[in-house]
C-alpha cells in the first residue's frame, strides 16, 4: 500500500515531535518541578521553616538529580534518530540484534510504516492502558508551516506528549526490569505457558519452524520471551515511543543492568515514602542481545490492520494463513473495529492456528474526540464474536493484573484481565 505524500509528512512531523518530546524532558520536568521550589515561597515564612525540618526542599532537589539520570537515558534512545530515516529502508536488519523489518521506502507496498511516515492517523498512537483514561486522542502537533517556507517551528512539547514519555519509562519497568517481574509473571507467563502447551508435541529445535506475532507489543519483552523459547517470533507496534525505546533495548544494549532510571519521579501523589518516589530502577534484567544464535526474531513497525489485513494485489508479503500463533496482550481494546481485528487475527492464522489473548477492554477509542469510529463491545459479546468469526474458545479465565504499576504506590489498578486460548476451527 503505498501512501500519499500528506500521510508521509504527517508521520515524519509525528515523528519529529516525538524526538523532541525526549530532547525536552529535561527542561520540562524540572520546570515542572521548579513549581513546587516557587510556591514554598508563597506560603507564610514560618509554614516554610516547618517544611524545611522535614527536608521538603531536599526532597525537591533529589527530584531534580532523579529527572536528570532519566533525561540521559532518554537522550540515548533518540541520539541517533536517523537510524529511523529512510535509508533503512535499505537495510532493515541490524546486525546486533532483532530486526527490525520495518522501515522501508515511502512506496513499500506492505504499508510498513518508516518511523516519520504513512498513514494519516489522526488519533493519538501511543495511548497505554492509562488509568486516567483521558480521551485527549487528537495528536499534537506544533508544527506550523510559515505562509513563505515550509521550515517548521520549534516543536513545543505538550503535557500530553510527556505523559506518553513518562508512561514510556514505567513501560520500561513492566518489560525490562526485575521490578517488573511480577507483573510480566501474571500477564506474560500465562499466554506462554498457553503456547507451550499447544505447541506441546513440538520438540524444542523445531519450535523455528512456528511463526508467532505479537501485535501491539510494546517494548517487546513478550516477543522476546517467545523467541527466546525457540518460536519464530515477530512483534509488531506503531508507537514511536515505544520503537525508538525497543530498538535501544533490543539492539544497543549489551550489558545487565546497563541504565539506570526513576520512573516514578514525576507525581508526589500517594507517595508513602521517598523510596517510593525516588527510588531507581535498573534495566534491563536480561541481556536483550542475548538471544540464542539462530533465533528468528523482529520487529515491525506500522499499523496492525494495514500491515497484516491488507492482503492485496499489491501485498509484498502475503499474510494469510501464514502465522501458527497470535499473542495479543492488553491489545485488541486498541481496536475501533473490534470486528476487524479479529476477523484479521483468524485469516493470517494457519487452519489448527492458535490464538492466546490476555487483557483488559478498556477501549480506547471510547469517546475519542477525533471522529474516530468505536466499537465497544463487553466481554460476552467478544466471546460470541469469536465463536462466529471461527474460533474455537478454551482455556478462559479472568487473571488478575497490573499494567506499569508503581508496586510501591498507596493507589494501584488491578484489571481482572480476559484469558482465553482460541483456535482456528473453519
Ligand atoms: C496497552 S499497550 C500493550 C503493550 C504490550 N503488549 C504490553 O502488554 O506491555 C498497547 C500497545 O499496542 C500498540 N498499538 C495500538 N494500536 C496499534 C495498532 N493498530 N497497530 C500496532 N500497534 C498498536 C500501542 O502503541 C501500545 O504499545
Amino acid at each position: 500500500m503505498s501512501h500519499s505524500a500528506a500521510e508521509v509528512e504527517e508521520e515524519q512531523i509525528h515523528f519529529a515531535n516525538v524526538i523532541a518530546t525526549f530532547k525536552n524532558y529535561a527542561q520540562y520536568s524540572l520546570a515542572a518541578n521548579n513549581r513546587r521550589r516557587k510556591d514554598l515561597f508563597i506560603l507564610p515564612r514560618e509554614d516554610r521553616d516547618i517544611l524545611d525540618t522535614l527536608g521538603y526542599k531536599d526532597k525537591l532537589d533529589a527530584v531534580d538529580k532523579a529527572i536528570l539520570v532519566n533525561a540521559e537515558f532518554l537522550n540515548q534512545i533518540v541520539a541517533d534518530p536517523e537510524i529511523f530515516g529512510h535509508d533503512l529502508g535499505a537495510s532493515p536488519n541490524d546486525d546486533s540484534g532483532v530486526s527490525f523489518d520495518s522501515f522501508p521506502d515511502e512506496n513499500d507496498s506492505n504499508g510498513r510504516i518508516l518511523p516519520g511516515q504513512t498513514h494519516s492517523h489522526s488519533h493519538d498512537h501511543d495511548r497505554g492502558h492509562g488509568h486516567t483514561h483521558s480521551h485527549d486522542q487528537q495528536r499534537s502537533s506544533g508544527w506550523s508551516a510559515a505562509p513563505t517556507s515550509r521550515r517548521p517551528k520549534r516543536y513545543k512539547p505538550t503535557d500530553f506528549d510527556m505523559d506518553k514519555l513518562r508512561s514510556t519509562l514505567k513501560q520500561f519497568v513492566r518489560d525490562w526490569s526485575s521490578e517488573g517481574k511480577d507483573e510480566r509473571d501474571k500477564a506474560y507467563e500465562p499466554m506462554k505457558e498457553a503456547l507451550l502447551a499447544h505447541f506441546s508435541d513440538i520438540p524444542p529445535p523445531e519450535r523455528r519452524n512456528f511463526r508467532v506475532l505479537v501485535p501491539g507489543a510494546g517494548l517487546g519483552r513478550l516477543a522476546w520471551d517467545i523467541a527466546k523459547l525457540g518460536f519464530a517470533c515477530q512483534g509488531n507496534e506503531f508507537s514511536h515511543y515505544m520503537l525508538l525505546s525497543s530498538y535501544l533495548m533490543l539492539n544497543k544494549t549489551e550489558q545487565i543492568e546497563k541504565f539506570t532510571i526513576h520512573p516514578y519521579v514525576h507525581s508526589f501523589s500517594n507517595v508513602p515514602n521517598r523510596d517510593a518516589m525516588l527510588r531507581e530502577v535498573r534495566i534491563p534484567d536480561v541481556l536483550p542481545t542475548g538471544l540464542p544464535p539462530g533465533s528468528d526474531f523482529s520487529l515491525v513497525a506500522g499499523d496492525f490492520e494495514e500491515i497484516y489485513g491488507s492482503d492485496g494485489e499489491d501485498s509484498e508479503e502475503p499474510q494469510a494463513g501464514q502465522w501458527d500463533a497470535v499473542l495479543t496482550c492488553f491489545f485488541i481494546d486498541t481496536a475501533k473495529n473490534i470486528v476487524n481485528y479479529l476477523r484479521i487475527i483468524h485469516t493470517i492464522l494457519a487452519p489448527g492456528g492458535v490464538w492466546i489473548n490476555l487483557g483488559p477492554l478498556l477501549w480506547h477509542f471510547e469517546n475519542n474526540n477525533t471522529n474516530d469510529p468505536s466499537v465497544e463491545l463487553d466481554l460476552d459479546e467478544v466471546k460470541q464474536l469469536c465463536r462466529k468469526i471461527g474460533f474455537e474458545i478454551s482455556n478462559e479465565r479472568r487473571i488478575p493484573t497490573t499494567y506499569t504499576n508503581n508496586s510501591k504506590a498507596m493507589l494501584g489498578y488491578i484489571y481482572d484481565t480476559a484469558f482465553w486460548t482460541a483456535t482456528k476451527i473453519t
